[in-house]
């Protein structure tokens, strides 16, 4: 759920926000409302905690809220000063920090957007103090929405009248549209390795290909892309630009850092192309380490797949899983349920169709739904199976809107 900080200040339109946070609401976004105590004059605060199901802030200094006018600048994904009054424009531009919503101004670092949207008289909107204090605004990094032209309350007409509460929701769905279609999306790719001693250990022959360039192309096609790449991968990184890298080496590593990414921010979906070592290594030798004077025995013991434990770490409930399957020589598409119930989708390919350094690279994609495992399609190419899953993440990121 998007999540909207409403600021509303004393302005005969002030109406209008109820109007606003009632089909934000409707429209699954979820509401914070902040009045200035003049907004209090024209519209009770009853009937926004009523519309949004939350408490309306509105005191600096409110027992046991001292700190919100931190914390809800911080919480919020887009704010929203609607009306915004002459005088709270000016407090804003003059970077006040009189009563709260000119504060959480302060408080504010543009890293998520800031809208203004002004109610007045034509005359008060064109003055030049209020342009000016506009222009100041956008410079500091506010989006300035342009007024209504109409017939106002007070019977003059020109522009200042407030945007319609339909208009300004369609402006909205759209922002929200356009940012959930960039939703982020972590890959990871290439080969884990697994010590054995301090200087020996098993690893795997993924070059951390086909990851590296299924980032980019999310990259391109506008989602932003995490990478977890490992340090033993051969491929080259040409075009990383725009897509945040970090490194692994072992299996632990890799759990740790999926882990991480995927409690600390709201991934659409995790891409998991990293060939992971099945086994842990458990050397027995008779003096406790390798020497080239004696034979040791290496136990591989099966181990826990980190796939299992990705929707659980994850903060997005509702995380898409995309695995791969490499097989040599032979398939089993009862696996799928056994072993994949988790993925959202399956590329499975086996080594004897792959070219190596070569156009072809078959594969067989698997969707599941709520009736299990269809065969999506059959790939020919790599580029194919990447244009399968920007088309699946596509539709999952409008789904989520
Ligand atoms: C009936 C009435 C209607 C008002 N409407 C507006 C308005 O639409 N826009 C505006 O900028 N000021 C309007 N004002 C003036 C503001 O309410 C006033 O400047 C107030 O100090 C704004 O405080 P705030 O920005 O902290 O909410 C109106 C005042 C009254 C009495």
């Amino acid at each position: 759920m998007m999540k909207i900080l409403l600021k509303v200040s004393g302005s005969i339109a002030a109406f209008k926000a109820a109007a606003l946070a009632s089909k934000l609401v409707q429209n699954g976004f979820e509401v914070q409302t902040v009045m200035t105590e003049s907004a209090k004059d024209f519209i009770g605060a009853g009937t926004f905690e009523g519309l949004t199901g939350k408490r309306v802030a509105t005191d600096l200094f409110e027992d046991g809220h001292r700190m919100e006018h931190i914390w809800l600048a911080r919480w919020a994904e887009l704010t929203l000063f609607y009306p915004a009054s002459a005088d709270s424009i000016a407090k804003l531009a003059q970077g006040r920090a009189s009563d709260l919503a000119s504060t959480l101004f302060l408080a504010h670092d543009f890293k998520s957007p800031y809208w203004i949207s002004p109610a007045m008289n034509p005359t008060m909107f064109s003055h030049p103090a209020v342009q000016a204090n506009l222009l100041k605004l956008k410079e500091y990094g506010a989006v300035v929405l342009t007024p209504d032209r109409g017939r106002m309350a007070c019977g003059e007409y020109g522009d200042g009248r407030l945007i319609e509460p339909e208009a300004l929701l369609s402006q909205l769905l759209e922002y929200k549209n356009l940012r959930r279609s960039q939703g982020r999306v972590l890959v990871t790719a290439g080969g884990t390795f697994d010590p054995i001693d301090s200087v020996r250990g098993i690893t795997n022959t993924s070059t951390g290909e086909t990851g590296v360039k299924l980032a980019e192309t999310l990259s391109e096609r506008g989602f932003a892309v995490t990478l977890l790449l490992s340090k033993t991968a051969t491929v080259t990184l040409p075009k990383l630009d725009g897509i945040e890298v970090h490194r692994f080496t072992t299996y632990q590593d890799l759990d740790r850092a999926l882990k991480h990414e995927l409690e600390t921010h709201d991934f659409l979906a995790c891409v998991h192309a990293a060939a992971v070592g099945d086994f842990d290594a458990e050397l027995a030798s008779e003096s406790g380490k390798i020497s080239s004077r004696e034979a040791v025995t290496l136990t591989l013991k099966p181990r826990g797949k980190i796939l299992s434990r990705l929707k659980e770490y994850s903060k997005n409930k509702a995380l898409k899983l995309i695995s791969f399957k490499l097989t040599v020589g032979e398939w089993d598409e009862a696996r799928l349920h056994s072993e994949y119930s988790m993925s959202d989708l399956v590329i499975q390919n086996d080594l004897s169709r792959i070219q190596k350094g070569g156009a072809q690279h078959e594969a067989q994609i698997y969707l599941r739904s709520s009736q299990g495992f269809t065969l999506l399609n059959q790939p020919k190419t790599k580029v194919d199976i990447f244009e399968t899953v920007v088309k699946v993440l596509s539709e999952a990121a409008a789904a989520e809107v």
